[in-house]
């Protein structure tokens, strides 16, 4: 949700900072524009559309040694050239990109204006510059001035700004990811790492009320209190090449062919002579805990409710509640509840927020993340980490997989130590199989007719997904996968419950997708029949062998495995058919409209 990134060093920072909001554009893509500071004033580029239209209009080229950077996805004021960041002080001295709300921004910008400053935008940023400008006149030390403003705002901020006649970068977080990346000449700040991972993998993950200030030679951290700090130094282990599209015409199309290496990553080491093994979880690591909630959003959700089916079905006490409904859904929690936050990015706002009100009331918090160092992997008592390397596709793929995998082996670590549940009877061959299933999902990426399917459904009024067991949370991720790339109605069901409402909608323009794994006993294929009769064209997501095949007008095969694993391959078809709909539709696949990958805001 909006991208920031900044650069000083010796050179020229145009180039590295537009290459960072390429980079960065998974996290909003509505405005964008840069800054530079280069001995003859702050100079801002802006415009509304993407860093492609921002390119255009940087001619003539900008040059200057430092500068900030920015991705807009709105929250305050559409997106207008004048709400693209950077935003500036009246005069045009200061000039700030921000990522994060200020809820006290209405007051503050009255204050400001009161006081003679004019604002040109709709937007809350706006009164940071004037705001920093302000204490500067003050005070005269600008160091001071930022310190003063980021106690002055009220809500989420990661902010970086550059000043007139100074070469200094000023940064600070609350609430917002902001990592610093160190390379010999020159540092940086961006929401994430890829925005840099082209030219260094050491990093520095700031914590809440962390300043920072950078200069061309180096680099000092306070806080708020004007304090040094010390921030350990992690090497990032993703390849400058994981982030970047390769040979595939999309992001998301290379993440879904990624998956047996992403796969196989998530596996490694995590299945140890016929047990389940995470390190930092050792035995007993949760043998005092009675309830497992599993929070989370969108897709997460969906690898949330697979994880959640395994841990009920092992007699675990289990929940799992959509992270925006966790003030009003959640049962009773306490010091026996285990929270477990599952978010790829690790910065979903109503995830954040739902696991810290269970924190609040007692409960022991794990994160489930993609992403070493994001707020979540930092706040929870206990971090596992999926390992699918970086993941630019606003829709989420690999990351699913990744996720429903570590879900289904913590389930059985937890269970392991519950002392009332009991580890699946077929645990063996569970595992044994899982082995497998990065070359399974080989064998459905070279053999797929998901193009063909997309091609002769391409244009139907709607899409229906449904699947029930395992095969419920698939069908739920087939249809916001579709929906959401398509821009076609696509809604998931648990099979059983067509019947009771949905059918009417059935017609012979509603394709149906049936998701069935070998461990289905035939529900699946009744409730396919059911809308086949109301003239519904039937494609079963399932192993030859299933009887689904035997009704169905068309057949997306999966190999044949165990049934926790066989629904991740009829995912991967799913992602398949969303992928060459989409196409056909010729949609911005890789940002999707009114979407974002990072949902930072509640
Ligand atoms: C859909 C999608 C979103 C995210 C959701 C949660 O393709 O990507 O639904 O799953 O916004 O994001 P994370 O996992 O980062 O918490």
């Amino acid at each position: 949700m909006c991208g920031i990134i900044a650069r000083i060093g010796h050179g020229d920072a145009t180039e590295t900072l537009l290459s960072g909001l390429e980079n960065l554009e998974y996290r909003g893509y509505d405005s964008a524009g840069i800054a530079v500071q280069n001995g003859d004033g702050v100079k801002v580029r802006k415009c509304s559309g993407e860093v492609d239209q921002l390119k255009t209009s940087v001619e003539p080229r900008l040059h200057g040694n430092m500068g900030i950077g920015h991705t807009r996805w709105s929250t305050h004021g559409p997106p207008t050239d004048a709400n693209a960041h950077p935003h500036t002080d009246t005069v045009g001295d200061v000039a700030v990109v921000h990522n994060g709300v200020i809820d006290n921004y209405d007051e503050l910008r009255a204050e400001l204006q009161a006081a003679g400053h004019e604002f040109e935008s709709d937007t809350d940023s706006e009164v940071i510059p004037h705001l920093i400008d302000e204490y500067r006149d003050r005070h005269g030390d600008t160091e001071r001035a930022v310190r003063e403003t980021v106690e002055t705002l009220e809500g989420s901020y990661a902010i970086a700004a550059i000043v007139d006649g100074e070469e200094r970068v000023y940064a600070a977080r609350k609430g917002s990811p902001l990592v610093l990346g160190l390379d010999d000449e020159e540092w940086f700040l961006a929401s994430d790492v890829p925005a840099f991972l082209d030219h260094t993998d050491e990093v520095i993950y700031l914590e809440d009320g962390d300043l920072v200030v950078l200069e061309p030679d180096s680099y000092q951290i306070t806080d708020l209190a004007g304090s040094p700090v010390e921030r350990p130094v992690d090497t990032v282990d993703w390849d400058p090449e994981d982030a970047g599209k390769g040979e595939y015409d999309h992001y998301m199309l290379k993440e879904i062919h990624t998956q047996p290496t992403a796969l196989s990553n998530t596996i490694e080491g995590r299945v140890e002579d016929g047990d389940v093994a995470f390190e930092d979880l050792p035995a007993g690591t949760f043998s005092d805990v009675d309830t497992v909630q599993f929070v989370a959003c969108g897709t997460s959700y969906h690898a949330a409710m697979y994880g959640a089916q395994l841990l009920r079905s092992a007699g675990v006490r289990t929940d799992v509640v959509r992270a925006s409904e966790y003030a009003s859904k959640t049962g009773p929690v306490d010091d026996a509840t285990l929270v477990v936050a599952v978010t790829q990015s690790g910065e979903t706002a109503d995830t954040l927020d739902a696991v810290r009100k269970a924190t609040d009331r007692g409960a022991r918090s794990l994160a489930v993340t993609n992403v070493v160092g994001s707020t979540a992997a930092r706040e929870a008592d206990d971090a596992v980490y999926i390992r699918a390397g970086p993941e630019v596709g606003v829709a989420a793929t690999k990351t699913f997989s990744s996720q429903a995998v570590t879900l289904a082996l913590l389930s059985q670590r937890i269970a392991a130590d519950v002392p009332e549940a009991a580890a699946a009877a077929d645990r063996e061959t569970m595992l044994e199989d899982l082995t497998d299933l990065p070359e399974h999902v080989e064998t459905v990426l070279e053999t797929t007719d998901a193009e063909g399917i997309a091609r002769e459904f391409h244009d139907s009024d709607s899409y229906f997904f449904i699947g029930n067991g395992l095969g419920h949370p698939v069908a739920l991720e087939g249809a916001l996968k579709f929906k959401e790339i398509t821009y076609e109605h696509a809604e998931g069901f648990a099979a059983g419950e067509l019947k009771h409402g949905p059918l009417a909608l059935v017609t012979d323009e509603t394709p149906v997708f049936a998701v069935a794994t070998s461990g289905d006993d035939e529900k699946t294929k009744t409730n396919a029949i059911e809308a086949q009769t109301r003239g519904a064209p039937i494609v079963a997501v399932c192993p030859d062998d299933h009887p689904l095949v035997d009704v169905a007008e068309v057949h997306l095969s999966i190999p044949d495995t165990h049934p926790v694993w066989a629904g991740l391959l009829a995912n991967v078809q799913l992602q398949l058919v969303s992928y060459h709909a989409a196409d056909l539709l010729e949609r911005p696949i890789d940002k999707p409209r009114n979407l974002a990958k990072s949902v930072t805001v509640e």
